[in-house]
């Protein structure tokens, strides 16, 4: 085993204290025994772009399969939504840029909904860039968006009124999480709702192993490239010098436990400066460092999830393939 030195080490200076949370996660994650590296931090400008050309590859199946449920099932979503109130509000975690959730809009709109759209997101430009074509592809929408990380974005003032509330909680954005973390973070959600409140939340579900590796591995290498780029981005941004080709793309699929994991493989035994803040590494040849979960869920497990949290799942929206849910789910 090697030893990891550097500013954990240390007794804390003045100018350490000062890191900001990314140099502070990068410390934490490369001085664990298991190695890893906080998925949040992909989506830099280059791995916004290269998210996208995943999302284009054939062996992502992930977005066009919600698409499909969104474009094709969004008369009877929605009417399930309105079967329970016709006022409400509609919050979205992690919007994007809604290309999904406009299905959902319009058809609300075109239903008659009452409602006022919160899109949250951890960026600036995305709600920006919402605010701006939203109102011009649905002229009648009233919305207001939200900046922030959207874990703690329920106890914005904004969102304490008394009016019923509708979770959007698409893409496979629980799936990026264990199933305790799931589970933690479901139930946190349902102690900011009220009894009756509504949640759609989308799961990828388990299926053919080698499809739901393939996605993670795609042959065109966007997935390598992507999970390599959080390296480049370390590099730039605390000064580092992680030889990019001296790391392997590792995908594997555990079809009992239903996770699929990226790691980036240590070729050699190796030595890694962080001169930014005066941080070394040594990584053992074939050490891993974590990247990325993806977990898959049966529909018995999402039953489950949904009980276990204190939801009844009241619908369940599949694709024709049968390769992934959009459940809605009720406060109990
Ligand atoms: N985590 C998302 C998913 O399950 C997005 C994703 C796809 C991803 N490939 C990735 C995240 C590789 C990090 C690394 O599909």
């Amino acid at each position: 085993m090697f030893q990891t030195t550097g500013a954990l080490d240390k007794p804390l200076q003045p100018k350490e204290i000062k890191h900001s949370s990314f140099a502070q996660d990068i410390i934490k994650g490369l001085s664990a025994t298991h190695k890893y590296l906080d998925a949040k931090y992909f989506y830099d400008t280059k791995g916004d772009a290269l998210f996208q050309k995943i999302m284009q590859c054939n062996e992502y199946y992930l977005t066009d399969c919600e698409m499909e449920i969104l474009a094709n099932k969004k008369e009877q979503i929605v009417t399930a939504i309105l079967a329970h109130f016709q006022s409400f509000d509609l919050i979205e975690l992690g919007a994007g840029d809604a290309t999904k959730s406009i299905h959902l809009l319009s058809e609300l709109l075109q239903q008659g909904a009452d409602y006022t759209y919160y899109p949250i997101d951890i960026s600036h430009n995305v709600i920006a860039h919402l605010e701006e074509k939203l109102p011009s592809l649905l002229p009648n929408i009233k919305m207001h968006g939200l900046h922030g990380e959207y874990a703690t974005m329920l106890d914005n003032p904004t969102l304490s009124n008394d009016r019923p509330k509708v979770i959007l909680f698409l893409g496979a954005n629980i799936g990026n999480s264990t199933v305790e973390e799931a589970l933690a973070f479901c139930r946190n959600l349902k102690k900011n709702l009220r009894k009756g409140d509504l949640l759609l939340i989308g799961f990828d579900l388990r299926k053919d192993p080698h499809i739901i590796l393939n996605a993670y591995n795609d042959s065109k290498g966007y997935t390598k490239a992507f999970n390599l780029n959080l390296l480049q981005r370390i590099n730039h941004e605390l000064n580092a010098n992680f030889q990019i080709n001296n790391f392997e793309h590792y995908p594997i699929y555990n079809p009992q436990t239903g996770s699929c994991k990226s790691y980036l493989i240590s070729k050699v035994r190796q030595e890694v400066i962080l001169k930014e803040i005066d941080f070394t590494i040594l990584l053992d040849a074939h050490e891993a460092i974590f990247m990325e979960i993806s977990q898959k869920y049966s529909p018995e497990e999402i039953l489950r999830l949904a009980k276990q949290s204190g939801f009844k799942e009241t619908n369940q929206f599949l694709d024709q393939n049968k390769w992934f849910q959009d459940s809605l789910w009720m406060v109990e």
